[in-house]
């Protein structure tokens, strides 16, 4: 059976995907095929789009819940193969059936997003657009 797909928000930390995963650079190469990522949301990793734990050095605090609970999109089964494209500057991109899971455990399923990882976004864990007036630089 198919690895059902999940994005969490740790809180404090990364963001937490679990499931069929292929995470692909801005420029368009597969990373990697995997079933587990945990990845920079606080815009301060060393090895973006990859936490590495500096968002303890940094002191970044949110809980992982969902600041505006969005309406699910239609029901979907969360499986089959979720892509996560980086976005130079910009957000995480995920493209595939996932469920989007905060710490109160509110869950929303969509097919397609943008996952903040500048840590500004007024509607996180989703981008709202902020990275750009903030002038956000990441690859
Ligand atoms: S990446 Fe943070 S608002 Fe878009």
């Amino acid at each position: 059976m198919d690895k059902q797909n999940k994005i969490t928000s740790i809180p404090n930390g990364p963001l937490h995907i679990t499931g069929t995963l292929e995470l692909v650079s801005s420029e368009g190469e597969v990373l990697e095929k995997t079933e587990e990522l945990y990845l920079c949301r606080c815009g301060n990793s060393n090895s973006k789009p990859y936490c590495d734990g500096q968002h303890k050095q940094t002191g970044f605090l949110d809980d992982g819940k969902f600041v505006k609970p969005p309406a699910s999109q239609e029901e979907v089964a969360c499986v089959g193969v979720l892509e996560v494209k980086v976005q130079a500057n910009g957000p995480l991109i995920f493209r595939g059936a996932t469920c989007i899971e905060d710490t109160c455990r509110q869950r929303i399923l969509r097919k397609v997003g943008g996952l903040c990882r500048c840590q500004h976004s007024d509607n996180r864990p989703f981008c709202d657009g902020t990275h750009s007036k903030i002038g956000f630089v990441a690859k």
